[in-house]
């Protein structure tokens, strides 16, 4: 160990911050870590760095964020460069850069564009049409995370990976369809408001009971599993709370401000739930703080 947790890809909803405070209510030993909504897959980093598990499981229906943890992985060096050479293709004053590489993004799907692209859209949160284009603009404050500091992450986060990760591309029930009781899986699936658009209470009723009826099959396989789900900042509550015939222990982890609370100079706190399966040893507390030398840390 000693070296840094590497973070690679700057996900929307990352768990990097949450990571050290879920750490405590993980069970000691593992097999295989699950994250079937892994996105950038902080939580298993976190995991590998720490040596949780012995292996991994990373799963997404995002086709394209499972190639590029591929690319990651199994091709650090050519990936770092990749981005390297992208990276500094492109200027302060020309905007039309990011839009060339989505194009071409869009044609070809290489995961290293998608990665550039990632770095330098707004808030870090990808989109994709119904075509599976990328859509998402450009920020044009920031240039993307410079490439010295990409290498070390991609370099990090392939070694710790490497020999020990399945990639699976698809759903959750059946990305983990093969976890026993050994195993544990993290969950964190997209807030049921940000999933989906026109006609909301109907559909998110169908997630929540599809939802639901998932955690009762990983119940009914007596699998151990943690679910981050619902959050609030200040005044903004997502999602609706879980049913008790789950049997899952809620706690509350304050995660300190969030990144577009601090960018507009509020001081709206966020709060998230985090659901612990009922074959979990339930800590004696419920509410969790982030100690305030980890917020400075992680704000530099
Ligand atoms: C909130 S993000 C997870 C972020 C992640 N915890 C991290 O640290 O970056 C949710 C992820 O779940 C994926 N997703 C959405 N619906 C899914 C489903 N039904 N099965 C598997 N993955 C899904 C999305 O593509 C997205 O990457």
């Amino acid at each position: 160990m000693g070296r840094k947790l590497p973070h690679p890809i700057p996900y929307q909803g990352s768990k990097r911050k949450l990571a050290p405070m879920i750490h405590p209510v993980l069970p000691a030993e593992i097999e295989t870590f699950y994250e079937p909504f892994a996105g950038s897959a902080a939580m298993t980093l976190y995991a590998a760095h720490h040596r949780l598990a012995r292996h991994f499981v990373i799963g997404d229906c995002l086709e394209a964020i499972i190639e590029l943890w591929r690319s990651i992985i199994d091709a650090p060096e050519q990936t770092a460069n990749r981005y390297a050479e992208i990276w500094k293709g492109q200027r302060e004053d020309n905007l039309d850069y990011f839009n060339s590489v989505r194009d071409r993004y869009n044609n070809e799907h290489d995961p290293v564009d998608l990665l550039y692209l990632i770095c330098r859209c707004v808030k870090n949160a990808v989109r994709f049409n119904a075509k599976g284009m990328f859509t998402q603009s450009v920020d044009k404050r920031r240039l993307g995370m410079a490439p010295e500091k990409m290498a070390d992450a991609i370099e990090g986060a392939s070694f710790l990976l490497k020999g020990k990760t399945e990639l699976r591309k698809g759903d959750w029930l059946s990305t983990t369809s093969d976890a026993n009781p050994e195993d544990f899986v993290y969950m964190d699936p997209p807030y049921l408001g940000t999933t989906v658009g026109r006609d909301k209470r109907y559909h998110q009723q169908l997630e929540q009971d599809r939802l639901i009826a998932g955690l009762k099959s990983l119940n009914q396989r007596d699998i151990r599993f943690a679910l981050s789900y619902d959050g609030m900042t200040g005044e903004k509550e997502y999602g609706p709370p879980l049913p008790d015939h789950l049997s899952m222990t809620r706690l509350l982890l304050h995660a300190g401000r969030s990144s577009q609370a601090t960018l507009q100079g509020k001081a709206d706190e966020t709060i998230e739930s985090l659901y612990l399966s009922g074959n979990l040893q339930a800590p004696e507390k419920t509410v969790f703080e982030q100690p305030k030398s980890l917020q400075q840390a992680l704000a530099l």
